[in-house]
């Protein structure tokens, strides 16, 4: 089956589908983005990734290319154009074609909207149990990390410096020496007494959906939550830590820099997690 594309109001082949190269995101990655996932069909928590799209643009003062319920309903047909039942839609919005200036253009251009499908599958059971590292760094992004704008290059150099390390993932420190979150993923450790504690949503993290799932979940199966920053020695010597999102799901974190975490694979109560978040994806919960 030849993969499809839905580009501003047409379903193209995808590899004819095409944006202007004044494209405002093109230029000035003035825009913002969302990837949801999907299990048999079904957006997971579609509502909350459409209405967090919704925020990036109004922060953005972006208008909505169209209705939430247009977005899902686009973000359905995509996927099951390309056949995809289980994986991700990739939605992007951007202010629109315009001549290259850095302000506003003065007639607001219609925004751009793109959607993607392909086929996507949580991390292997074998990756899971083993754990993956992890690599500290300063984080030299920009104050506005909430908004999922696609002015991604520094959560690229950042994982780029981890992968080269032979790190998964790259932790982004800030100037107080508190973990903000990875370079595509929310930062989480547990505490000897089994409590998790993630950052409070604020400017150096994005509100990650996987997060706010799975706060409800782990407080539904009896397990406490305090959203509070961590410092990066604080997570070294943590009983265990792990990072969350849309494609990653949950993921044990088994090596902090040159620390290893408890005896260097995955903990018991992240992979507990992963398997109440994996549940829920299914549709189980
Ligand atoms: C910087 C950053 N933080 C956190 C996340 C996790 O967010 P979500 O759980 O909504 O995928 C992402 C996802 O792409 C991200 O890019």
């Amino acid at each position: 089956m030849s993969r499809i594309a839905y580009v501003n109001g047409r379903y193209v082949a995808h590899r004819d589908a095409r944006i202007h190269i004044e494209d405002r995101g093109y230029q000035f990655a003035d825009g913002a983005y969302e990837v949801i996932w999907l299990s048999g069909g079904r957006l997971v928590d579609g509502q909350w990734h459409l209405e967090r799209l919704a925020r990036s643009l109004g922060e953005l003062e972006i208008a909505l290319p169209a209705g939430s319920r247009a977005l899902g309903f686009i973000a359905a047909e995509t996927a099951r154009r390309n056949g995809v039942a289980d994986g991700i839609v990739y939605l992007q919005a951007t202010r629109g074609t315009a001549r290259r200036d850095h302000p506003f253009p003065a007639r607001a251009p219609r925004p751009s909207l793109v959607m993607t499908s392909r086929r996507a599958a949580a991390p292997a059971a074998a990756t899971t149990e083993a754990g993956v590292g992890v690599l500290s760094m300063a984080d030299f992004r920009w104050d506005r990390c909430d908004i999922k704008a696609i002015a991604l290059v520094g959560n690229v150099l950042a994982k780029q410096r981890a992968r080269e390390s032979g790190a998964y993932e790259a932790w982004l420190v800030d100037r107080d020496g508190m973990v903000a979150e990875g370079g595509s993923t929310n930062a989480w450790i547990v505490t000897a007494s089994g409590g998790l504690v993630t950052r409070a949503p604020d400017e150096r993290i994005l509100a990650g959906i996987t997060r706010r799932r799975l706060i409800e979940l782990a407080r539904g199966a009896g397990i406490p939550v305090e959203e509070r920053a961590f410092s990066l020695e604080e997570a070294k010597a943590a009983r265990e830590a792990f990072i969350t999102s849309t494609t990653c799901f949950v993921l044990p974190v088994s090596r902090i820099d040159d620390t290893v975490l408890g005896n260097g694979r995955a903990g018991g109560v992240s992979l507990e997690l992963r398997r109440l978040y994996d549940q829920f994806v299914a549709g189980a919960l």
